[in-house]
């Protein structure tokens, strides 16, 4: 009884960020995002009588008890559904450091719940696998579906999950992904959800949500590429002013991480048009058109500070793998 599955890492354009329900990883707001070609996991699970207990690898290596609980809970959601009782191997790699803002989490949460649910024999729709992984991590229900994706954020278990809304070579957009930390963050992403309540600025943000997703969600639609990176990179700032002002508050960005920012303006003041987006780290995403994503990278390659570049086009979500 085994299985493999890869995932994508995914780029939200609306943030998620902030649990109406904690415990089931219920949104306080829908959330819009695209799969990335070059960032996954591949994860592999198997079932077999000979275990004597749960063993979870990640990246070659055994991981602590805090990082295991949180597998083997997920292991355990699925043994339930599928009445299996034997222990798993689950052998997982990432393709980039994980625990820096790059989304290791939705795509690992993506990928387990799939090879999981495959080795204990379940064939789920996706929008099951959607409804599971997102227990497992609210934005690995996104890397299920294919493509450009949206997350409704519904108000109970069974209505919070993501579809696609276009499928991968609907628009030749990329995001170029310029690293600039390596270290896993001080306060991970889970904790900081958790905080949005004492930022005296959510009821704000939360009024605007609706608006925001119906207006890019028509930007989209429209493939009006400048409507679209307007709303996607104010909605960075928006949701890092929550994280700011938070308390305690949360910094993710770093000297380089602004001054990344502030040349993407520039760029874009010089005819250049590309657009940024920040997740829980230092890393930035800067979205551009297709034709302009060998300029932008002869930009960033010139910026001290920036560590590797990564150019990302619109993928596939969760699929089962040969391995
Ligand atoms: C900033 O999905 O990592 O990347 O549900 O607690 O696992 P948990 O949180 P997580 O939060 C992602 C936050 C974000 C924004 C986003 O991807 O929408």
């Amino acid at each position: 009884m085994k299985a493999t599955a890869k995932a994508p890492a995914n780029i939200a354009f609306i943030k998620y960020w902030g649990k109406r329900n904690a415990k089931l990883r219920l949104p306080m707001n829908s959330s819009i995002s695209m799969n990335l070609s070059e960032i996954f996991t591949i994860t592999s699970v198997e079932f077999n009588q000979k275990l004597k207990e749960d063993l979870v690898k990640i990246d070659g290596k055994v991981v602590s008890d805090k990082e295991k609980e949180r597998v083997v809970k997920h292991i355990e959601r699925i043994r339930r559904l599928a009445k299996v009782k034997l222990k798993a191997k689950v052998e997982s790699r990432n393709n980039f450091p994980k625990g820096t803002g790059l989304a290791s989490s939705a795509s690992g949460f993506a990928a387990l719940t799939l090879a999981a649910s495959k080795a204990a024999g379940l064939n789920l729709t996706e929008e099951q696998l959607s409804i599971l992984a997102r227990i497992g991590s609210g934005s690995a229900c996104r890397s299920v579906p294919s493509g450009f994706v949206e997350w409704k954020a519904g108000n109970t278990n069974e209505s919070s999950y993501a579809r696609s809304l276009y499928s991968p070579d609907y628009w030749s957009i990329c995001d170029v992904i310029a690293i600039v930390g390596r270290k896993s963050k001080k306060v991970g992403s889970t904790e900081g959800h958790a905080l949005v309540e004492s930022s005296p600025f959510l009821k704000t943000r939360l009024s605007g949500m609706k608006k925001k997703v119906d207006e890019i969600k028509m930007a989209m639609k429209e493939k009006d590429f400048s409507k679209f990176g307007e709303i996607l990179e104010e909605e960075a700032i928006n949701m890092h002013l929550i994280m700011m002002t938070s308390k305690p508050a949360l910094y993710y960005w770093t000297p380089e991480t602004l001054k990344i920012m502030l040349k993407v303006i520039e760029w874009r003041n010089q005819g250049l048009e590309n657009y940024f987006t920040i997740d829980a780290g230092p890393n930035m995403h800067i979205i551009c058109r297709e034709q302009n994503v060998n300029k932008v990278k002869a930009k960033l390659v010139r910026l001290a500070g920036v560590k590797q570049i990564i150019i990302n086009h619109p993928a596939e979500g969760a699929r089962i793998v040969k391995f």
